[in-house]
């Protein structure tokens, strides 16, 4: 199968991308590769002659990318609450009006799948414990909604054309990857429990909140994109596992006792409005998938990152509201400053 994956350097792609090439298939990695190209090169050393990346944006991309193409799987965008909020504008033309054109144009050319990548986070506020894909979206931000409509718009689309459609509503995602994250909450807190031997809870900690390893999210795109169209078309899924949903307070607890010398405080901070309790029952009865990874391993793995200098906790490009921030700040001294295509030299 031929895979266009947007997004496919980031956190998530560059985990997926090198996991679909294993299983035989061929991957175009559609990507503005903000976070650097240099994320995907292990999976260009070990199958370059399958692996084809494509720098180009979501808002603009011509149909031609979509040539040859069986599937696409859909992950690009600004990956979480405080990014998003730095340019609303920005955010609904990327998160939004990119996923929607994206969409329309594969079908349009004919792709047979679509795979996007929502979160379980459209829950938002969960009025109750155990949230199955029915229970009523409560989005409490621009990324949740922009998740949302983005949803709504892919079913859309698969309603009026021959292209099987399937959201995935993504838990929290922890562990290492080829841009690892230090912004989702397993990782920075295993980070700061390493290097300050401190866990600072903020939002109250009774805030419950799902986790999932990248390389399970990986396995779980491969495995819907490797169903029958008639089983997955159409369907939502929750993608994560019930032993991996925890209070905030308790994964701070978890993660102390894996550093001898750590310890856990409280900020002084509002309570977070996020909270949510998610059922992983759809996705383990009706795919068949449990994932492997627990939060304990993740936690190891991150700490073993750490110690054996295989992640800099210190690369900007690890915070992605720090990276986009840098990045405004690049375009705008662009702006105001460059004399005849150059800045400073
Ligand atoms: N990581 C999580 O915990 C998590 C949880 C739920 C859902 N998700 C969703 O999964 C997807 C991937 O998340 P991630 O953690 O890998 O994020 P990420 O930020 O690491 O990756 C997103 C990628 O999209 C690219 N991108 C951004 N704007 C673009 C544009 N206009 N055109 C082309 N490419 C563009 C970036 O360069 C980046 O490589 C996102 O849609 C995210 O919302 C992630």
């Amino acid at each position: 199968m031929h895979v266009l994956v947007t997004g496919g350097g980031g956190y998530i792609g560059s985990t997926l991308v090198p996991h679909l090439l294993g299983r035989g298939h061929h991957v175009s990695a559609l990507d503005r590769f903000f976070f650097g190209e240099q994320t995907l090169s292990g999976a260009q050393a070990l199958y370059g002659d399958r692996l084809h990346l494509v720098r180009a944006d979501v808002r603009t991309a011509g149909e031609e990318v979509f040539e040859g193409v069986d599937a696409l799987v859909d992950l690009a965008g600004i990956s979480n609450d405080p990014a998003c909020e730095l340019d609303p504008q920005l955010t609904l033309e990327t998160n939004l009006e990119g996923a929607r054109r994206m969409h329309a144009a594969a079908a349009r050319a004919g792709v047979g799948r679509i795979v996007f990548a929502s979160s379980c986070s459209v829950y938002g506020h969960g009025a109750s414990e155990a949230l199955t894909e029915s229970s009523e979206l409560n989005p409490v931000s621009l990324y949740a909604r922009c998740k949302v409509e983005g949803e709504r718009s892919l079913f859309a689309v698969a309603a009026s054309a021959p292209v099987t459609a399937t959201a995935l509503r993504f838990a929290t995602v922890f562990g290492l990857s080829g841009r690892t994250r230090f912004d989702v909450a397993v990782n920075v807190m295993t980070k700061n429990a390493y290097l300050y031997r401190k866990i600072t809870v903020d939002g109250g900690g009774k805030q419950w909140r799902p986790f999932v390893h990248v390389r399970d999210v990986a396995e779980t795109i491969a495995t819907v994109l490797e169903q029958p169209c008639e089983r997955v078309a159409g369907q939502v899924y929750n993608v994560g596992s019930d032993a991996n949903n925890l209070r905030i307070i308790n994964l701070a607890y978890r993660i102390r006792d894996h550093v001898p010398g750590c310890e856990v405080v409280m900020a002084a901070s509002d309570p977070d409005l996020r909270d949510y309790n998610v059922s992983f029952e759809h996705l383990r009865e009706h795919l068949g998938f449990v994932p492997r990874w627990s939060i304990d391993d993740g936690i190891e793995e991150v700490l073993a990152g750490l110690r054996e200098g295989r992640v800099d906790p210190e690369d900007r490009r690890g915070y992605t509201l720090k990276h986009y921030s840098f990045l405004c700040d690049v375009e705008r001294a662009w702006r105001e400053l460059s004399l005849a295509g150059r800045l400073l030299t």
